[in-house]
């Protein structure tokens, strides 16, 4: 049986241009070409997950505007059942995204429509109880990003946070998260703590929650739980065109994986979750755009087979 995937989360339009290089404040630059793109770390995240194999619940708003009707549309499209997804009054979330030469990029919000998932529904609850992993980000109202997880806690479902964007985080969130996926800024900004050390940033996380991951871009991931377990994995070598919603491909494929494989239940699973998430954010960081570039099931086992086939 396919694993069951749940997100309570954002869905944006991306309105991307290309540039050689990102503006630094207060300057302009030309840029190259201009692409819509459907987004939003929570619809990413859903799509990541439903083509990396799972049943993928949406739970969202969208506005009640053309551009809702795009990401209801490119959800569908992927396979997500949007049954929970609400059209609200107004605009839907924007993202003014900007990609450099070398990948990077730059990305600002507007949330529109996102702002306005505050009510969540006994039909949400039932959702969220039936998956086995519920995905969170940081894009939708922290009320409900915290009800969401109590109940997903109340039903023994998984409750995976991406705390992104960047945010302090409340207790009463961090004592429901079970597993905590944060890039190094991310990191620092829920720890409290300036490092450069990715150990550092582990152990102070692990205070706040029972086991984390720690995307480290094209130097891989690092793990690490209460049980004393700590792992370093390398990224597959690619040419990264644009890295827009890699952690989206990364933190949705992981989802599915910790879910197949009964969570965190030995040294090996854990290990080769990780890697799957890797091979996943990878191959989505060698295509442009946000939804356009996750990547299928076939795509992440073969970047997986090519680049730790044989690893223990
Ligand atoms: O993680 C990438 C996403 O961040 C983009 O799709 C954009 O919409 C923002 O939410």
């Amino acid at each position: 049986m396919s694993a069951r995937v749940v997100v309570v989360g954002s869905t944006n339009l991306d309105l991307v241009v290309t540039a050689p290089q990102l503006p630094r404040p207060g300057e302009t630059v030309l840029g190259e070409d201009f692409r819509t793109v459907p987004g939003g770390k929570g619809a990413n995240q859903a799509v990541a997950a439903a083509r990396a194999g799972a049943a993928c619940d949406f739970v969202g708003a969208v506005g009640d505007d053309e551009f809702g009707v795009q990401l209801r549309a490119s959800l569908v499209g992927s396979g997500v059942d949007v049954g929970r997804l609400r059209t609200v009054p107004g605009a839907s979330g924007v993202a003014l995204i900007a990609v450099d030469r070398s990948a990077e990029n730059f990305i600002v919000v507007a949330p529109g429509a996102n702002g306005a998932l505050t009510d969540l529904s006994a039909e949400d609850r039932a959702t969220i109880a039936a998956a086995d992993v519920l995905l969170l980000q940081l894009e939708v109202p922290m009320p409900t990003v915290v009800r969401a997880a109590d109940w997903a806690r109340a039903a023994g479902t998984t409750v995976v946070l991406n705390a992104a964007p960047a945010a302090e985080l409340p207790a009463e969130l961090l004592d429901l998260v079970d597993v905590l996926v944060v890039n190094e800024h991310e990191a620092a900004t829920v720890a409290g703590l300036v490092s450069d050390e990715p150990a550092a940033l582990l152990d102070a996380l692990l205070e706040r929650v029972p086991r984390v991951v720690l995307t480290l871009g094209a130097r891989g991931a690092a793990y690490a739980d209460r049980r004393g377990l700590r792992l370093d994995v390398p990224a597959p070598l690619i040419d990264a065109v644009d890295t827009t919603a890699a952690g989206d491909a990364f933190t949705g494929a992981l989802a599915v994986s910790w879910a197949e494989r009964g969570g965190a239940v030995s040294e090996e699973s854990v290990a080769a979750s990780l890697r799957w998430a890797c091979a996943a954010g990878a191959a989505c960081a060698r295509r442009p755009g946000a939804s356009t570039a996750l990547p299928e099931r076939t795509a992440i086992d073969a970047l997986y087979d090519a680049t730790y086939r044989g690893a223990s």
